[in-house]
């Protein structure tokens, strides 16, 4: 947005001068500048000579598939009632309201596709052992997995919205069909239906979660991708990598809370730097 604007006024302007700072906002100012480039170099170096790599991502990983992200000027906390209808006990005060907003979001879920970030990073795991951990609970991972035909481990940090579960017997199906808004019951206990997401009040599941510390206790790298690094346990993982040795990797346009702990910082779009960074671990590999 700044950029353009401010290459339109130089360009307006003319003149030598101004010719230099229109290279200088170029060089240092647009997102792929040669520091990201140097970073990128840096990354792929360290990843292609890794033996173990876990995947952190957050919600900016599928910003580019057109899925809001939670916290920052375009995120869905903008509106103050997401923290309530995010909340378990939300489930028994507001039931109706809360899972018509989250059949809006299973309805929303047909309509996006991975970007070039999820289909660069199932293209870097092809080479084995990647681990996923995403906070994402939509499929776009899996999506991008199954065009490739190859599936690494996706662990579920916050569930899935595709997901339907039963809260009171914990029955749990895949049905994007199910209208979560008319209330349905549970085919096996007559038991109120959810979406087969984490709220906040609830504990995260316990095999994703364990078998993320695992991936993270014993990873070379981890790769810290569009998370703004404040929801825990799933912030907590890049910690842990990082303690037991693990070099750490963030791709995020902005400093997240992880930032001060990574080695090296890719400050762009996952959609640009992913595909630029799996291009790079090629060229080292071959
Ligand atoms: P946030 O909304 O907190 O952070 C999104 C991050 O993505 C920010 O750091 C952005 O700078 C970055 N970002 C935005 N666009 C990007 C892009 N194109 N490429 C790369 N990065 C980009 O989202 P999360 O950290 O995922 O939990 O939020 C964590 C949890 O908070 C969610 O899983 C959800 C929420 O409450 C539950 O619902 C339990």
């Amino acid at each position: 947005m700044v950029l353009p604007l401010a290459r339109r006024i130089l360009r307006a302007a003319g003149g030598r001068t101004l010719r230099v700072a229109d290279w200088l906002l170029d060089t240092f100012y647009h997102p792929r500048h040669p520091m990201n480039a140097q970073a990128i170099e840096r990354a792929a170096t360290t990843m292609a000579h890794a033996d173990q790599i876990l995947v952190c991502a957050g919600s900016g990983l599928s910003a580019e598939s057109g899925v809001p992200t939670f916290r920052g000027k375009d995120g869905m906390f903008r509106d103050p009632d997401i923290s309530r209808l995010t909340h378990v006990d939300t489930f028994f005060s507001d039931r109706q309201r809360m899972l018509t907003w989250y059949q809006e979001r299973r309805d929303a879920l047909s309509a996006i596709a991975p970007n070039p970030g999820h289909r660069a990073l199932i293209d870097l795991a092809r080479h084995g052992g990647y681990h996923f951990a995403t906070q994402n609970v939509d499929h776009l991972l899996e999506a991008a997995a199954d065009d490739a035909g190859f599936r690494p481990p996706i662990y579920h940090l916050h569930g899935s919205l595709l997901e339907v579960r039963c809260h009171d017997c914990g029955h749990t199906f895949e049905d994007l069909e199910l209208d979560l808004g008319q209330l349905p019951a549970c085919p096996v206990c007559d038991g109120p239906l959810r979406p087969g997401v984490v709220w906040f009040g609830e504990s995260l599941p316990d095999d994703d979660l364990k078998a993320s510390d695992e991936a993270a206790r014993r990873c070379d790298v981890c790769l810290v991708i569009g998370t703004s690094g404040l929801v825990y346990p799933a912030a907590a993982l890049p910690e842990t990598a990082r303690k037991h040795g693990a070099v750490l990797i963030e791709i995020n346009p902005n400093p997240s809370a992880l930032s001060d702990l990574c080695q090296i910082l890719i400050r762009d779009k996952a959609g640009t730097a992913l595909p630029a960074l799996a291009k790079a671990v090629a060229r080292q590999r071959s």
